[in-house]
């Protein structure tokens, strides 16, 4: 018998099509697409075809406030913490840009971050980047950090989740170590948010960037940017767009007054139809129960992980389950050929390096993660 609560979690899955075809274990590159998501898209061109421009003034804006309001509920946030940018990258360099980098030029981030984090100070003359070795290559002490940071940092900008390893840090200590050096603190939680709790207030962050794509079941196209309330004016952006002007129908161009909210980092014309596919995601969370959902993967990772063992398979990630999320790596002398495999049983997953990686969702279940060891084995 399976020990995964919630099993009434399993009624979601007729929701979601690729289940009824697919053994989709790779929620941590793209969360299923939803019926609830396809019928917003269905609505998003039904008005566009009938209402055309009017459906801007009329209906759109007010989703794009309905998507910022969801957000900021699930984050425990206020809804003008919250901004829309096309991509994490995007909403990285809009607050990038925002730095004072003159009295102050490092910058401290984590060997394990996805590169896209690190590229933005990578890119910026004059700014030193500080790496924070991890000396197993899954996570890192969060009492590591404070050895790298002082009074030249500017900036600590790391990941809530390690993509490659799913690594969930703590984030607190890290919060307070860039603090106590004056230093702003930034996460990236693309692989957290929608598969662990999140609450960048109370976790001591000053931005906190996730997105629709993966486990919030939203699809590409837009990110979610949180940045604390009281530091919004600090954070004067040198990239512009006319979506992050204060009288944004006003056309002035005689000088340029940025939002006195998250959105003065937005990045031109949000994409609507991912604001309705993510409106879609985030809805089936709130009436699943993020807790519940949370629970639920948790569960499918650890009997996953026993399974994985009794197969005798390696994997890599955290000895300690307070650090462990969804995302599990598996060690394999061609992961990129075993996952190939695998695809052409029906099974999805995706690798990096010499691991297969696998991501369960709420919507999977613990024949499934049977079926794909028993695959694994076999290939
Ligand atoms: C942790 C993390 N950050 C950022 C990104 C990339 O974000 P974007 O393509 O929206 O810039 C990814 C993508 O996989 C990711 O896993």
């Amino acid at each position: 018998m399976s020990a995964v609560p919630h099993p009434e979690l399993e009624r979601w899955r007729a929701e979601f099509p690729i289940l009824g075809t697919h053994t989709y274990l790779n929620s941590c590159s793209l969360g299923a697409l939803s019926n609830r998501s396809m019928g917003y898209l269905g609505e998003y061109q039904r008005l566009w075809n009938t209402m055309g421009a009017s459906a801007w003034y009329e209906l759109w804006v007010g989703r794009i406030a309905e998507l910022r309001g969801r957000v900021a509920k699930l984050w425990n946030a206020r809804d003008v913490e919250i901004g829309l940018t096309p991509s994490v990258s995007a909403a990285l360099s809009s607050i990038s840009s925002a730095i004072d980098y003159t009295r102050r030029n490092r910058v401290v981030v984590a060997d394990l971050d996805f590169p896209t984090l690190v590229y933005q100070w990578l890119a910026k003359p004059g700014v030193e980047v500080v790496r924070v070795p991890s000396d197993d290559g899954i996570g890192i002490p969060a009492e590591r950090w404070a050895e790298y940071i002082d009074e030249r940092t500017a900036l600590v900008a790391t990941s809530h989740v390690f993509y490659s390893t799913g690594y969930v840090q703590d984030l607190k200590p890290i919060a307070d170590a860039a603090h106590a050096a004056g230093a702003l603190f930034l996460v990236d939680g693309y692989q957290a948010a929608g598969q662990i709790p999140v609450d960048p207030r109370a976790s001591g962050a000053d931005v906190y960037v996730g997105g629709p794509l993966k486990w919030l079941l939203g699809g590409p196209g837009l990110a979610f940017l949180w940045v604390k309330e009281e530091r919004i004016r600090e954070l004067r952006p040198t990239i512009a767009s006319w979506f992050g002007a204060r009288d944004q129908f006003s056309f002035r161009v005689d000088e340029l007054e940025f939002r006195d909210d998250a959105g003065r980092f937005s990045m031109g014309t949000p994409a609507m139809p991912t604001v309705y596919t993510a409106l879609g995601g985030l809805e089936i969370f709130a009436e699943a129960g993020e807790a519940k959902v949370f629970e639920r993967i948790a569960a499918l990772r650890e009997e996953l992980l026993g399974l994985i063992a009794d197969a005798g398979f390696e994997v890599k990630g955290a000895a300690d389950a307070a650090h462990r999320s969804g995302i599990i790596m598996v060690r394999h002398h061609d992961a990129a050929g075993a996952v190939r495999k695998l695809a052409e049983r029906g099974i999805v997953v995706d690798f990096r390096g010499s691991y297969v990686r696998a991501s369960p969702h709420f919507y999977n279940t613990p024949d499934e993660s049977r079926a794909f060891v028993e695959a694994l084995r076999a290939v």
